[in-house]
């Protein structure tokens, strides 16, 4: 594992563990009704998994489906995908432009706006080439989708136009399901969902696929799997939200040992020196933080520009030795410095766990970033594609 790094030259890397996935999606197909399937939402870097080594690993697991966002991430299947039939869906932005290679590549693209549709239209004739696309409906999430008003026209369009479009599915996206708050607009979104799927039953003999839940729905509302579930955060080992395991936690008479999700990411870095400190010095810049007692510190090569934040400045902590060793000072740019006074042993070399597992301690991404489970989202995306990635067993 060390010689891996070296070679990469970085000073950190991330693990990706091959049976926390598998466990992830074994579960996850367990709650999926018959023939429902899991494309897997890979948007962000694959959450910051890096999609270089995560789509490959998802498609051991049995995965066929990739949702991204742009046409930047589909293009990242299209080279990281080693099954040629893993199909890939954009779920967002898309120019005019590249629609020509979208369809000339088979990609399958979200419709939510009557100009994407005569594009489409256009450049399938053009190609000789169906565009696969998803119809997505505006239920009330109020961000894309086709008004009730259009729903009509759209549907007979596309039905009208039988060379150049294939209807893949019928989509939408609920606003929030991983909050109680949510419920009822959620239960909104769902009535006007299925009236758009009774009007698009009164034009189409069959829809191949219906889609709305993403990971909060798909764990809570079991009614809303409809044919195809769209599975970001849970697949890579978190809850989408506390209440949302809180949900899961009651149907298991709160057993805390009972958490079937695990974490597929472990950031590690390495002690890079450590050094004595006297009592009084100030360690680092500015006064930040004064040595209380005589003390050890070990650096990390490890900083703001690698996603370790300052707001962790005197407050985060890492692992070595399977013991939590306390930020002590400022975040620098590239490096920290830690407390390992009371941590025997330390040398240059440690291994140093910024996220994940190490002796019988965890640091979860939302203590990492001291925020709400909600943020796993925002702080896992923002770790650099250029840490590598190394799958592990
Ligand atoms: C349209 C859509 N579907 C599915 C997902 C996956 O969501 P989650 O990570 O909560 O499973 C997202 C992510 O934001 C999304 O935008």
């Amino acid at each position: 594992m060390k010689k891996k790094i070296s070679e990469s030259l970085q000073p950190s890397y991330i693990e990706l563990s091959r049976s926390a996935l598998e466990e992830n999606f074994s579960f996850l197909k367990d709650r999926a009704k018959n023939g429902v399937r899991i494309s897997s939402v890979i948007k962000g870097n694959a959450y910051g998994h890096g999609i270089s080594a995560f789509i490959p690993l998802a498609e051991s697991c049995g995965i066929d489906h990739f949702s991204v966002f742009s046409a930047d991430e589909a293009a990242g299947v299209l080279k990281f995908r080693s099954n040629m039939n893993t199909d890939v869906m954009i779920m967002g932005m898309i120019r005019d432009s590249e629609l020509e290679w979208a369809v000339k590549n088979g990609i399958e693209f979200y419709l939510f706006e009557m100009e994407r549709l005569n594009r489409a239209i256009e450049v399938g004739g053009k190609l000789k080439m169906k565009a696969k696309v998803h119809l997505q409906i505006e239920s009330g999430m109020h961000r894309t989708g086709f008004e009730r008003k259009d729903w009509d026209e759209v549907f007979r369009k596309i039905k009208n136009h039988p060379d150049e479009i294939e209807l893949k599915g019928i989509c939408t996206h609920y606003a929030g399901a991983e909050s109680v708050a949510n419920f009822f607009r959620i239960q909104n979104q769902n009535k006007t969902f299925k009236e758009a799927l009774e009007s698009a039953g009164e034009v189409f003999e069959t829809i191949p696929s219906i889609h709305a839940s993403s990971s909060a729905a798909f764990l809570t509302m079991p009614d809303k799997q409809y044919d195809m579930v769209r599975i970001g955060i849970a697949q890579y080992g978190f809850w989408p939200s506390r209440e949302t395991y809180m949900h899961h936690a009651k149907a298991n008479e709160f057993d805390e040992d009972h958490d079937p999700l695990r974490r597929v990411m472990t950031w590690k870095s390495e002690v890079m020196s450590t050094k004595w400190v006297k009592a009084g010095d100030f360690i680092g810049y500015g006064n930040v933080y004064m040595a209380g007692r005589d003390m050890r510190i070990a650096t990390v090569p490890i900083g703001y520009t690698h996603g370790f934040g300052r707001n962790l400045t005197n407050s985060g902590y890492v692992l070595i030795r399977g013991e939590r060793a306390n930020v002590s000072g400022l975040v620098n740019m590239n490096m920290i410095t830690v407390d390992i006074t009371d941590i025997p042993g330390v040398e240059k070399g440690d291994e140093v766990v910024l996220i994940g597992h190490q002796g019988g301690d965890e640091i979860t991404v939302a203590s990492f970033g001291e925020m709400t489970n909600n943020l796993n989202y925002e702080i896992l995306t923002r770790l650099p594609a250029s840490i590598p990635r190394i799958v592990v067993d």
